[in-house]
């Protein structure tokens, strides 16, 4: 059965001018784009996307970086697409990303990791939501 997770190409990819390559990765890899956009976000809003990691170290860089250029947030939709969507994009840390990965070939660090992408349904529903409203995601 098809499922929907949520995915952000980050601003060090965007920069580096890998949209359009990450996207054809996630297309090749049988993924639809339900819905995508290009925008910016505030320190205050990625602090709210990134909730769950407000006690971490690495919170104050991570929320920095995320605000630090264009995004482009997305809804992808294909069977077990949550899963699926993890294994394409590899480890959080590119040195320990299998070969083929999107964050072997695009990342440069485990700040700096070029997407991110929902853990589970429930993080899913909750990202999809923070960026999309119904009317985007028919
Ligand atoms: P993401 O999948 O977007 O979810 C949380 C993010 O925190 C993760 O990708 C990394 O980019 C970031 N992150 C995790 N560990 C570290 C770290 N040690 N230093 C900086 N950023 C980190």
């Amino acid at each position: 059965m098809s499922q929907r997770t949520f995915s952000i190409i980050k601003p060090d990819a965007v920069r580096k001018g890998y949209t359009a390559a990450i996207l054809a990765a996630i297309e090749k890899a049988g993924f639809k784009i339900v819905t995508i956009k290009r925008m910016s976000i505030s320190t205050a809003q990625a602090e709210g996307f990134y909730h769950v990691h407000a006690a971490r170290p690495f919170f104050g860089e991570l929320t920095r970086f995320m605000s630090s250029g264009p995004i482009f947030p997305m809804v992808l939709e294909k069977d077990k697409a949550i899963a699926d969507l993890r294994l394409l994009m590899g480890a959080t840390d590119p040195a320990k990303a299998d070969e083929g990965t999107i964050r072997k070939q695009f990342a440069s660090s485990i700040g700096e990791n070029a997407i991110h992408g929902s853990d589970a349904e429930e993080t899913a529903a909750f990202e999809i939501g923070y960026f999309f409203a119904g009317i985007e995601l028919q």
